[in-house]
């Protein structure tokens, strides 16, 4: 079992934005009928939009629960209220803060897999994904669809019960970059070149066009899951912490 629960503790009361600095939470999704309920009351019409498009009512608390949690984190370090966010979207749908004016400095991401998500928020552009670790049909197929050559051939070196780990290293790495410049997933996923073994540290080993300096760094939010920060160097600095509501 890998040390989640020692990494990430329950998220102090006075935090506030430090430039340099990242705060990392990790949410459950999965909450009660009276937390649900509480953590709706400030989503606006958009969301509620988009939660009515989920098909399978599971799906759709999530999505609830996990915007509800977005609102909340920000609301507690910026000291205002969560109702009063208003997020607009890049080019390719990066979310940021529209209002209120006084947010507009803090960057956020976040993600979501299965019953967690993770939000990474900082005064420099991030970005962040969570992936459980799980079993898949045809994974060399897809890394060589989406790896480079140097990640496919070190992705088969590794023992096979490494590889599932591994594959997940390389794809929430590639993703979390892509998500802090904010483009998205496209088809230069295999220009994008990451460190992947289990237990080497997380590395951006190659990206194409883009000079500024990048750190990734790996994340283990629960047992059974593996996630990825990208981040610019001013903000080395990572707290990791678990939210279970305002401290
Ligand atoms: C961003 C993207 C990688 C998310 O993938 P995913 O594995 O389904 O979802 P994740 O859980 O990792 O992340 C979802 C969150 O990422 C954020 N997000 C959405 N688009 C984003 C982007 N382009 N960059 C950074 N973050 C983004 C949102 O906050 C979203 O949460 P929400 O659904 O509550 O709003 C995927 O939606 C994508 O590739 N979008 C861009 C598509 C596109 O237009 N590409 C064209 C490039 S040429």
């Amino acid at each position: 079992m890998r040390p989640a629960d020692v990494l990430w503790n329950a998220a102090p009361g006075a935090l506030k934005p430090v430039e340099g600095e990242v705060n990392v939470f990790c949410a459950s999704l999965d909450v009660s009928p009276n937390r649900l309920e509480e953590l709706v009351q400030p989503l606006s019409d958009d969301e509620w939009q988009r939660a009515g498009r989920f098909h399978l009512e599971r799906d759709r608390q999530r999505f609830l629960a996990g915007r509800g949690t977005l609102r909340e984190i920000l609301g507690m370090l910026l000291k205002v209220k969560s109702a009063s966010f208003v997020f607009s979207n890049g080019e390719f749908g990066k979310p940021k803060i529209a209002a209120p004016v006084a947010a507009h400095s803090l960057h956020f991401n976040l993600a979501h897999s299965d019953t967690i998500a993770v939000y990474a928020t900082a005064q420099h552009a991030l970005g962040v994904d969570v992936e459980r670790i799980r079993a898949m049909g045809e994974t060399e197929q897809i890394a060589s669809r989406f790896f480079s050559p140097r990640e496919v051939r070190c992705l088969l070196a590794l023992p096979a019960e490494q590889r599932r780990e591994a594959f997940f290293n390389c794809w929430t790495r590639k993703e979390a970059y892509l998500k802090a410049i904010g483009l998205g997933l496209d088809d230069c996923l295999d220009q994008i070149e990451v460190s992947l073994a289990p237990g080497e540290a997380a590395e951006l080993l190659g990206v194409p066009n883009d000079s500024r300096p990048w750190l990734l760094r790996s994340l283990i939010p629960a047992a059974e899951f593996v996630g990825a920060l990208a981040i610019q160097q001013e903000a080395s600095r990572v707290n990791c912490w678990k939210w279970n509501g305002p401290p």
